[in-house]
């Protein structure tokens, strides 16, 4: 395969998934029905002043331990309006309605499939015959630091999408703020600790996903079980259409929509910084063969000429360093051809 397809296209008459979007495993495999169920997390409960310090200790024990245990959880509770989850939904679903022609103005794809850029609108890029692509297309950008965006990429159409992702990040940086310094509490680590997940320094990516209906399901994946590569990860799910599933204890377990959470993964920066003591989980998206379904990932991540290590204030004799020192840059260049087998990349990082 030399270009890079949209998969909406190839979604569009229905045919079965070409073989370069075949899993070689059992397919989307079982998901096992459990009484487990993916912990929520109330978020004003921890920042009103009106909550009793009994609530927020309880609340926060909630916390540690979906941390600890599954590194996903729903907030809610978070403080952005209702209304703007809604409008971006609207807004991405309105550019994904656009016509390919329209779309591609703001690929990094050139006609001859060559991948200029990751970021714009494209796909799976293929680097080697063996990896397995996604059935889905995305529209990647760099959101902060905003003197690097790359506007050429942000969408015109529909008119309001840059100013309502702009707003959007705006608002979910302060909830990844407010979760951060919440994590370094439960670490018992001064307040602006990991400031260089949110701090001016930090790289912000959002990520748009269109997962198209697919006539065998059974046989792809929306996308591939993963971690994610940076600190944290904020992902707004479609409102109707279920996909996203964690891997809990062996089990993968459906991530329930509630419409107005925001669900919250911890990804391998943050496994590495918190001496593995919080989980970066894997996860993955499975497709359905009725109807299209999207999401909007915002992903946290150091500078990539940040180093990171395990704060010293978690090592001691009885819990030994578990990670060397590594850069960003050097990390996520390991992580990123092992994400694309579907593989983790931070045993690379371990002492
Ligand atoms: C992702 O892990 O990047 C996307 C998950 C989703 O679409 O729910
Ligand atoms: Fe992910």
């Amino acid at each position: 395969v030399s270009a890079v397809r949209r998969v909406q296209e190839l979604a569009v008459n229905g045919f079965d998934p070409p073989a370069a979007y075949i899993v070689k495993d059992s397919g989307t495999g079982p998901v096992v029905d459990t009484l487990l169920s993916v912990p929520v997390i109330d978020l004003s409960i921890l920042t009103s002043s009106s909550t009793s310090s009994k609530e927020k200790e309880e609340e926060m024990e909630k916390l540690r331990s979906a941390l600890v245990s599954w590194g996903l959880f729903q907030v809610v509770g978070h403080g952005i309006p209702i209304e703007l989850l809604d409008d971006v939904r609207e807004v991405a679903k309105e550019f994904f309605d656009l016509s390919m022609a329209e779309k591609k103005r703001v690929s990094g794809v050139s006609e001859d499939g060559t991948v200029d850029d990751l970021e714009g609108y494209g796909a799976d890029s293929i680097f080697t015959k063996d990896h397995v692509l996604d059935w889905a297309d995305r529209l990647y950008l760099l959101v902060k630091p905003q003197d690097q965006r790359k506007l050429k990429y942000w969408p015109q159409k529909p008119n309001n999408f840059r100013e309502l992702l702009h707003e959007y990040s705006t608002k979910s940086s302060m909830v990844a703020e407010t979760i951060v310094k919440k994590m370094t509490e439960l670490l018992g680590l001064e307040e602006n600790h990991f400031i260089s997940l949110y701090g001016d320094q930090a790289i912000e990516y959002a990520r748009f996903n269109y997962y198209p209906p697919c006539s065998r399901p059974d046989l792809v994946y929306g996308i591939k079980a993963h971690t994610d590569g940076g600190g944290i990860t904020m992902l707004l799910q479609d409102k109707e259409v279920e996909g996203l599933q964690v891997l809990k204890d062996g089990q993968w377990i459906k991530v329930p929509i509630l419409p107005h959470a925001l669900v919250v993964n911890i990804a391998d920066q943050m496994e590495i910084m918190s001496n593995g003591i919080f989980k970066s989980p894997m996860h993955r998206a499975v497709t359905n063969s009725e109807k299209e379904r999207m999401s909007l990932v915002i992903f946290y991540s150091l500078h990539y000429n940040d180093e990171i290590e395990p704060a010293s204030a978690l090592i001691n004799e009885t819990t030994p360093r578990l990670f060397r020192k590594v850069t960003v840059r050097d990390y996520l260049s390991v992580f990123y051809p092992n994400y694309l087998k579907g593989e983790r990349a931070i045993g690379w990082a371990k002492v």
